[in-house]
């Protein structure tokens, strides 16, 4: 059997057990596509069928994504740009900061500054794609060099995404605890895919302990005791840790025949001036809790080393530098991880991951995207939805909660595109 045309399935118990529980009481009209300014989860499965391009399902079993790792070109970055202490969008590289090399064995306390030092970000605003569309408006000719006219398209990519929400995909044959919603519109032939709160995460976020939120302080503060703001400075762990303060890089890449554009938060850059270019010169900051046991190296190697190569494969940065913290939040060891090594130190743990079931689930994910997506407005959404043991699925919606692309960024790429077959004056 070929895994790779089996990963749609028509016939799984999942998509059964969907049919039944959706076919009740519904009448075949309703069963159609699409479902207007709906705020209930639907699923169309009217039109489970024997032909493939049919199917409504797609399966994230790690057997079917078993295969040769996939094409995926070396990242290159087309742009970056900063969001300031206020969240305030800037095209340019003001939030960059430079990596200091720490000792081996630091000490830092992590939990210094939580009270008095903290401005957090306010993770109930939901800005949705909203900061990578200002980079597009700012940027067009940077991603069609050739202008659209050369192109059916706006833009000369098929998907436009956050790293984040990537990385999600990569990871995806792996998750057990937490699934996901992804919105998709497709406008002027590219897909625009931004990620819906799941009502799980909404109720986490809601509810999180003291502890907990103490927690998402110390990977900032990490951070902090470890970034200069120039190449001449020094950290300043005096300072204020301020989350809504960020640097993203802007990639462009292709994935198979899926050509991706995306952003995501970089931590810092090598200050070494002949240090190579971007995205290369790049480092990812992390924490972990100490490993003291056998049994917790391998948990290590088992889900905190996929996410951590899934995050930063994805734009090409190269390494990941961790600090390792005790229970009391102090550093008490930092070790350099190397994206390329990651596969090989984790060789020897029992059925653990692999990164070609991350990228071919990821890029069977978007080709499914693309038979899904078929209608080409801003006004609908197709949402993914998917929950750990269980297959994707999708709803679709029109003039619904989940649109996404603001008016400015519609007007500005349908006047953009327009006014290239204006007569010039
Ligand atoms: P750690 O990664 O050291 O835990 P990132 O590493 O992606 O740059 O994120 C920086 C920090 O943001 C994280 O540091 C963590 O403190 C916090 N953070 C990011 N995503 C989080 C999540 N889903 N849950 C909790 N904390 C998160
Ligand atoms: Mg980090």
């Amino acid at each position: 059997m070929d895994p790779h045309r089996s990963s749609i399935s028509c016939h799984s118990h999942q998509s059964s057990y969907k049919r039944q529980r959706d076919d009740s009481g519904r009448s075949p009209r309703e069963n159609k596509h699409f479902r207007t300014n709906t705020q209930h989860q639907y699923r169309s499965e009217s039109a489970l069928g024997q032909n493939p391009l049919s199917c409504r399902t797609l399966s994230t079993r790690r057997e079917l994504y078993e295969r040769d790792f996939p094409v995926y070109k070396q990242p290159v970055e087309v742009g970056c740009f900063s969001l300031d202490s206020e969240r305030r969008f800037f095209n340019d590289s003001r939030q960059m900061r430079y990596y200091v090399e720490p000792d081996r064995n630091p000490n830092f306390n992590l939990r210094d500054g939580y009270r008095d030092r903290f401005i957090k970000r306010d993770d109930s605003v939901k800005e949705r794609l909203d900061h990578i569309l200002r980079w597009i408006v700012a940027n067009k000719s940077k991603i069609n060099p050739t202008g659209a006219a050369a192109s059916p398209r706006a833009l000369d990519v098929d998907f436009v995404t956050w790293r984040g929400h990537l990385t999600k995909l990569l990871t995806t044959p792996y998750e057990t605890r937490e699934g996901w919603l992804l919105a998709v519109t497709r406008f002027r032939g590219t897909f625009y895919i931004s990620e819906v709160e799941t009502e799980a995460a909404r109720r986490e976020r809601e509810n999180r302990t003291e502890r907990h939120e103490e927690m998402m302080y110390w990977g900032y503060k990490f951070e902090q005791y470890t970034c200069a703001d120039n190449t001449h400075s020094l950290p300043d762990p005096g300072g204020v840790v301020n989350t809504n303060e960020a640097f993203c890089t802007v990639v462009q890449t292709r994935l198979a025949d899926h050509r991706l554009l995306f952003s995501g938060e970089v931590d810092c850059r090598d200050k070494d001036p002949k240090a190579p270019a971007a995205p290369a010169c790049y480092v990812e900051l992390k924490t972990s809790a100490e490993i003291c046991t056998p049994k917790q190296r391998s948990n290590f190697h088992r889900f905190k080393l996929l996410k951590w190569w899934a995050q930063s494969f994805l734009p090409g940065v190269p390494r990941v530098v961790a600090g390792f913290r005790d229970q009391e939040g102090v550093v008490v060891s930092v070790e350099t991880f190397h994206i390329s090594k990651i596969s090989h130190l984790i060789k020897n743990e029992y059925n653990c991951w692999k990164p070609t079931v991350c990228m071919n689930f990821c890029c069977d994910f978007l080709s499914f995207v693309k038979r899904v997506v078929t209608e080409d407005s801003p006004r609908v959404v197709y949402l993914f939805s998917w929950d750990p043991y269980k297959d994707v699925t999708y709803s679709a919606h029109r003039d619904s909660q989940y649109c996404f692309l603001p008016h400015w960024y519609v007007e500005e790429m349908t006047r953009s595109e327009d006014s290239q077959y204006e007569p010039k004056a």
